[in-house]
C-alpha cells in the first residue's frame, strides 16, 4: 500500500526520504513525492510513477531542509496523477501531509471545508482534507492542530506532517495502519514499514493504534489517545539490511523460493525442544483455554487462507475439534457464530491486511480467544491478538508470497501438534512421528529446489497456455488453490482451481487439448482416485504435469510429465507439494517477461478493504 517517510535531524531530509521510499518500493505504488520547508514555506514535489521520476525533479537545485515527509501512492481514491499523488498541502502550503489508509467520512469533511472556509481542493483525493483540516486549526502548535484534526476523521490512517513554521519536527498519528520510528542520534525517522530505515538506524519503536508521536531531532515523545505520554521499548531490529536485498537471485520473488528450507527449519526449530516437545514461545494459551474451545475459525486473506485451508484438515484431524475456514473480507460481514469457546486464528504475512485485522477485531468483540500467525514482528494483526506466532521467515518483499506461506503451515502442524497432545487426541508415537517428519523437511525442500532446472524446462514448453488447472484431493486440493494463486497473479495467466472429485459436476466441460492440468496426487490414500481423475482429463485432451511422491510411478501412464517429491507422510506434503508450483509459476512468468516482484495491480499488503 502507501508509503510514509520522514526525517528530522541536522542534516539534509532530501536523501534519507528518497532512500527511505525506495525500501517501500516493493509495498507497490503509482507515483511519489516529498515536502520540505524551504524558505519559510512548505514546497511539495511530486510525480506520478516510479520514484526516479521524482528524482528528476527534485535534483538540479539546492532544494533541501533538515526535516521533511516523503510518500508513495498506491491509489485507492483518485487516479494516479501528479496532482493526486501525496504529500497534500493545505491552501498556502503551510502545512503537508502524507497518509496511508483511508478517510472515510472525507466527503463529508470536503464539503464543510468548501462551505465553511472556501477550500478550493486540488486533487480527487481523500488525504487532501486532512491537510487543510490541519491548516485551519493551526495557530502555531502542529500537534494540538493534528490532534484536533484527527478528532473529525474517520476511517485508517498514518499521517505524517510538517509546518513551514516550525521547521524542526514531524507529528506523526497511527490510526489501523502501520507506523514505526527509527531511532536515530541526532536525527530520527518515521516510516510505515521497517525496511525504510535499516539504512540508518537498528533500534526502532512500533506506534501503537490511535497514537500519536512528535519527532525533533533529539527527541520522539510518543502520546496516547488521552494525550499522555508513554514509555515505549525499543526493539532491536535483527535484520541485516541486504537480508532484503536480491542476495543474486534475478528476483526477490526466486530467492525467498529458495529461503524456505531456512524459514522452515528457523519457524520449526526454534521452538522444538530436545525432547520434541513444542515451546510456543509467548503463547499463554492454556490447557484448560484449549479444552475450552468447541471451535475453531481461521481466517486470512490470497495465500494466507490457502495456508489456512491445510491448517483446517491438520488441526481438525490431530486436535479432534471443528475447524472454520473462512476469507477475511466474507467473515466480518456475515456475523458469524463465535463466542468465548471459539478460537480465531488470523494467518498474515504482512500483519497489516486491512479485511484480516477487521475480521479479527469482529472475532474479539464477539469474545473468540485470538491467536494470529504472523511474519512481521510488531504488526497490527500481532499486537491485537492474545497470543501470537510468528513465521520466522524473514523478510518477504516479493508480492507473490512464498516462504511465509510454507512458514505459515509449519505453525499450522505445531499449533495442531500442541493442541492434540495437550488434549490427548494424539499418542505419543504418533506424535513424534509427525515431529520427526517436519523436521525432515528443510532437506526435501532443499531436494526440489535441486530440480528447478527441470521445472525450467516445463515451463518453457507451456507458458503460451491461456488456461491452466489445478486440481488435487484432500490436503493437496488446499495446495492446488495456492498453485493457482501462485500462477495468475505473476504470469496473468487465467488459471482455475478445484477439487478433482468436483470436475465432473461441471468444470470438465472446460477441458479441450489447450487445456494443461496440473494435477497433484501426493495422497497415499487418495491416489487411484486421483489416477482416475487424471485420466478423465487426458481422455478429453487436456495436457497433464502430475506432482506425486517419488516412487509412485502409475502417474506416468496418464500423464505427460511428472514432478516428484520426496517420500513423505501424507499430513505433511503440502510444504513439499507447493514449491514445484511456485516454480512453475516462477518461470512460466519469467518466460513470458512478467515484472515478476511487482505484478500489476497488485500490493504487498492490502491495507484497505
Ligand atoms: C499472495 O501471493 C498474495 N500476495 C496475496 O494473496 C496475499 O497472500 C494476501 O493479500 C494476504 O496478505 P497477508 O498474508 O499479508 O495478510
Amino acid at each position: 500500500m502507501c508509503g510514509i517517510v520522514g526525517y528530522v535531524g541536522s542534516e539534509h531530509a532530501k536523501e534519507k526520504i528518497i532512500d527511505g521510499l525506495k525500501r517501500l518500493e516493493y509495498r507497490g505504488y503509482d507515483s511519489a513525492g516529498i515536502a520540505l520547508p524551504v524558505n519559510g514555506k512548505i514546497e511539495i514535489r511530486k510525480h506520478v510513477g516510479e520514484i526516479k521520476n521524482l528524482e528528476k525533479i527534485i535534483g538540479g537545485d539546492d532544494y533541501d531542509a533538515p526535516v521533511g515527509i516523503g510518500h508513495t501512492r498506491w491509489a485507492t481514491h483518485g487516479a494516479p496523477s501528479d496532482i493526486n499523488a501525496h504529500p497534500h498541502g493545505n491552501q498556502n502550503n503551510s502545512v503537508a501531509v502524507v497518509h496511508n489508509g483511508i478517510i472515510e467520512n472525507y466527503q463529508e469533511i470536503r464539503e464543510w471545508l468548501q462551505r465553511e472556509y472556501g477550500v478550493a481542493f486540488k486533487s480527487e483525493t481523500d488525504s487532501e482534507v486532512i491537510a487543510h483540516l490541519i491548516g485551519i486549526y493551526y495557530d502555531g502548535d502542529l500537534l494540538k492542530a493534528v490532534n484536533k484534526a484527527v478528532e473529525d476523521m474517520r476511517g485508517a490512517y498514518a499521517i505524517a506532517v510538517i509546518a513551514a513554521d516550525e521547521p524542526d519536527k514531524i507529528v506523526a498519528v497511527r490510526k489501523d495502519a502501520p507506523l514505526v520510528a527509527g531511532i536515530g542520534k541526532g536525527f530520527n525517522l518515521i516510516a510505515s514499514d521497517i525496511p525504510a530505515l535499516l539504512k540508518y538506524v537498528r533500534e526502532v519503536y512500533f506506534i501503537e493504534n490511535n497514537e500519536t508521536v512528535v519527532l525533533t531531532k533529539d527527541n520522539i515523545d510518543i502520546y496516547d489517545e488521552k494525550g499522555r505520554k508513554v514509555k515505549r521499548e525499543v526493539f532491536h531490529v535483527s535484520w541485516d539490511a541486504d537480508a532484503a536485498e536480491k542476495e543474486g537471485y534475478e528476483h526477490f520473488m526466486l530467492k525467498e523460493i529458495h529461503e524456505q528450507p531456512k524459514g522452515i527449519q528457523d519457524t520449526l526449530f526454534k521452538r522444538l525442544a530436545d525432547d520434541n516437545s513444542i515451546n510456543l514461545d509467548g503463547i499463554t494459551m492454556t490447557k484448560e483455554d484449549i479444552e475450552n474451545f468447541n471451535k475453531v475459525y481461521i481466517v486470512a486473506c490470497g495465500t494466507a487462507y490457502h495456508a489456512g485451508l491445510v491448517g483446517k484438515m491438520v488441526i481438525e484431524k490431530m486436535a479432534e475439534i471443528p475447524v472454520e475456514t473462512d476469507i477475511a473480507s466474507e467473515f466480518r460481514y456475515r456475523d458469524p457464530f463465535v463466542d468465548d469457546k471459539t478460537l480465531f486464528i488470523a494467518i498474515s504475512q504482512s500483519g497489516e491486511t486491512q479485511d484480516t485485522l477487521a475480521a479479527l477485531r469482529e472475532a474479539k468483540a464477539k469474545g473468540a480467544r485470538i491467536m494470529s500467525v504472523v511474519n512481521v514482528v510488531g504488526s497490527s494483526v500481532a499486537r491485537e491478538s492474545d497470543d501470537v506466532f510468528y513465521t520466522w521467515a524473514g523478510p518477504e518483499i516479493a508480492v507473490a508470497s512464498t516462504k511465509a506461506y510454507t512458514t505459515q503451515l509449519i505453525c499450522m502442524y505445531l499449533i495442531a501438534l500442541y493442541m492434540g497432545k495437550t488434549k490427548g487426541a494424539i499418542d505419543e508415537d504418533y506424535y513424534n512421528l509427525i515431529i520427526s517428519e517436519l523436521k525432515a523437511l528443510p532437506d526435501k525442500v532443499a531436494a526440489i529446489l535441486e530440480k528447478e532446472k527441470d521445472i525450467e524446462k516445463l515451463a518453457k514448453k507451456y507458458y503460451h497456455k491461456e488456461h491452466i488447472f489445478f486440481i488435487g484431493r484432500g490436503l493437496d486440493s488446499g495446495v492446488s488453490y495456492e498453485g493457482s494463486l501462485k500462477l495468475k497473479e505473476i504470469s496473468y495467466i487465467h488459471s482455475f482451481a478445484i477439487a478433482a472429485g468436483e470436475l465432473k459436476h461441471g468444470t470438465i466441460a472446460l477441458m479441450d487439448p489447450d487445456t494443461l492440468v496440473v494435477a497433484l496426487a501426493t495422497q497415499d490414500f487418495l491416489y487411484e482416485k486421483m489416477v482416475s481423475n487424471i485420466v478423465e482429463v487426458r481422455s478429453r485432451g487436456a495436457r497433464i504435469v502430475g506432482i506425486a511422491k517419488e516412487g509412485k510411478n502409475e502417474i506416468e501412464k496418464v500423464s505427460d510429465e511428472v514432478i516428484y517429491v520426496p517420500q513423505c507422510i501424507d499430513e505433511v506434503t503440502p510444504v513439499l507439494a507447493v514449491v514445484p508450483l511456485q516454480l512453475l509459476a516462477y518461470f512460466i512468468a519469467k518466460e513470458r517477461e512478467c515484472n515478476i516482484d511487482k505484478p500489476k495491480n497488485l500490493a504487498k499488503s492490502v491495507t484497505v478493504e
